[in-house]
């Protein structure tokens, strides 16, 4: 047979598979535009205009619908009502968390932001029973943030008022509030450890953002075998990791198990008394991919929205006139830092 032939015949056959298994599958799910195969419904889909192009898919649909970005399906939930009774009314179901591939392969399915079930539950309570033992919500926090405000501030001074780039002045202090929950300590804004971990974590927030890394998570294949920031990613990830544990072997030498200083001696004290039971995933790896989700959760989002504070009271400027008249440079510092210590307490 003409060979050419052989090859159009198989590629039909292979197209009319992958259709047929979409359509199977389709059935168990909400409607939603009929996907092409590979490609899914990355058509439909004005990538300028994300959000429109739900609210119009959502008003043909319904409120929950099927999407499939490349071959994965995905359930959108448009508008409020749909949210709420989803992660609200029903949390307990939603409260799994989809597969990330870039994730997957970093945390290998510990640590507290991309792990799933029992792992991520365990820790879960453990994170928010150390974090109120340490202050959180409490007055005992808030010293810790106001302390750091301080040192903001007067990093800000030292500007003279002259134009600054203050992305990375805004991350010190969220990172140092988190370390000094973390590590007990905080960091000086000149330590080389403390500039290198924001640094890094600076660098996988910009990576994480990309395009490409959505290209990576849709098919993760490329994550294996192709260059690419993705492994820039990984790089830096190990190194904030290895950092971590660093500090945890610090810790564990010095440990009193009779005075817990911060998180890490909290969780190397709940790991000796619940020797071979693990109910959390006892090790030190776990450990240390968890502080570094605390970090990567906690540094760019907090020193984000201080950023746009910063913005925002630039842009209205009789806004940050109405707030303090007396100390005229600073008095937009003084609201930010309000703001902060309202987000974090
Ligand atoms: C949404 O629908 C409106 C009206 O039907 C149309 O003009 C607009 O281009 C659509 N927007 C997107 C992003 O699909
Ligand atoms: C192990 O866990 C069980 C149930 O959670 C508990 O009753 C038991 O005391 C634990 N054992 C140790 C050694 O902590």
């Amino acid at each position: 047979m003409d060979p050419v032939l052989v090859l159009v015949f198989t590629l039909s056959c292979l197209f009319l598979l992958s259709l047929w298994r979409q359509s199977s599958e389709r059935g168990k799910l909400p409607p939603g535009p009929t996907p092409l195969p590979i490609i899914g419904n990355i058509l439909q889909i004005d990538v300028k205009d994300i959000c429109q192009s739900f609210t119009n898919l959502s008003r043909v649909y319904g409120p929950v619908y099927t999407l499939y970005l490349g071959r994965k399906p995905t359930v959108v939930l448009h508008g409020y009502e749909a949210v709420k009774e989803a992660l609200v009314d029903h949390g307990e179901e939603f409260s799994g968390r989809g597969r990330l591939p870039v994730f997957d392969k970093a945390t290998n399915g510990m640590g507290i932001g991309f792990s799933n079930g029992i792992v991520w539950k365990n820790t879960r309570r453990f994170s928010l029973v150390t974090l109120r033992n340490l202050g959180m919500g409490k007055r005992s926090i808030e010293d810790r943030v106001q302390e750091e405000a301080r040192c903001l501030v007067e990093e800000l001074r030292k500007t003279n008022g002259s134009p600054c780039d203050p992305t990375f002045i805004l991350g010190y202090a969220p990172c140092n509030v988190i370390c000094s929950i973390i590590f007990q300590d905080r960091f000086d804004y000149k330590d080389r450890d403390f500039l290198n971990l924001l640094e890094k974590l600076d660098e996988i927030s910009k990576i994480l953002s990309s395009p490409w890394l959505q290209v990576c998570n849709t098919f993760p294949a490329l994550l294996d075998y192709c260059p690419g920031s993705h492994n820039q990613f990984f790089r830096n990830y190990a190194c904030i990791k290895n950092f971590l544990l660093k500090k945890i072997k610090e810790h564990k030498e010095s440990l009193d198990v009779t005075i817990p200083r911060d998180f890490i001696d909290y969780f190397l004290i709940k790991e000796a008394q619940e020797d071979g039971n693990h109910s959390l995933k006892n090790n030190f790896e776990h450990l240390a991919i968890t502080v570094a989700d605390l970090f990567i959760g906690g540094t760019e989002s907090m020193s984000i929205t201080l950023r746009y504070a910063l913005l925002l009271l630039l842009k209205y400027p009789h806004v940050t006139g109405e707030v303090d008249t007396g100390v005229e440079p600073l008095c937009s510092c003084k609201m930010l830092i309000r703001c902060w210590i309202d987000i974090c307490t």
